[in-house]
């Protein structure tokens, strides 16, 4: 078997409701990284592409948080309803959905104008 084209790490981390930092998965449901990986699954496109669950990827003031390697995408503010044109358009297609890419200058960057964290 070959090894994998893409691969797909999406935050599962919960913290406690009081916490400054948030949750990429307040409710610790697990659906974004289930959802994602039974809609791979319909496309026939699982055994190409690997979805695992992941901790806290340190960009919980963009999250839910959600990285595509080897190109080394970063997405924020993910919902169930944005992995269909993730899919279509990035992992099918090759191109990245710019609208949730989290911006160069924003990753690892607690200054960043959208960022929560001061
Ligand atoms: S909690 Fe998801 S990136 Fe930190």
């Amino acid at each position: 078997m070959p090894g994998f084209d893409k691969h797909i790490f999406v935050c599962t981390n919960q913290r406690p409701a009081d916490n400054p930092r948030g949750s990429c998965d307040r409710e610790g449901t697990g659906d974004l990284h289930r959802v994602f990986k039974m809609k791979l699954a319909m496309k026939g496109l699982n055994n190409l592409v690997r979805v695992n669950k992941a901790g806290c990827l340190d960009q919980c003031e963009h999250g839910p948080t959600v990285v595509v390697y080897p190109e080394g995408v970063w997405y924020g503010g993910v919902t169930e309803a944005d992995l269909d044109e993730i899919i279509e358009s990035h992992i099918a297609g090759g191109k990245p959905v710019e609208r949730l890419r989290i911006a160069e200058g924003c990753l690892n960057n607690p200054s960043c104008q959208h960022c929560s964290r001061r």
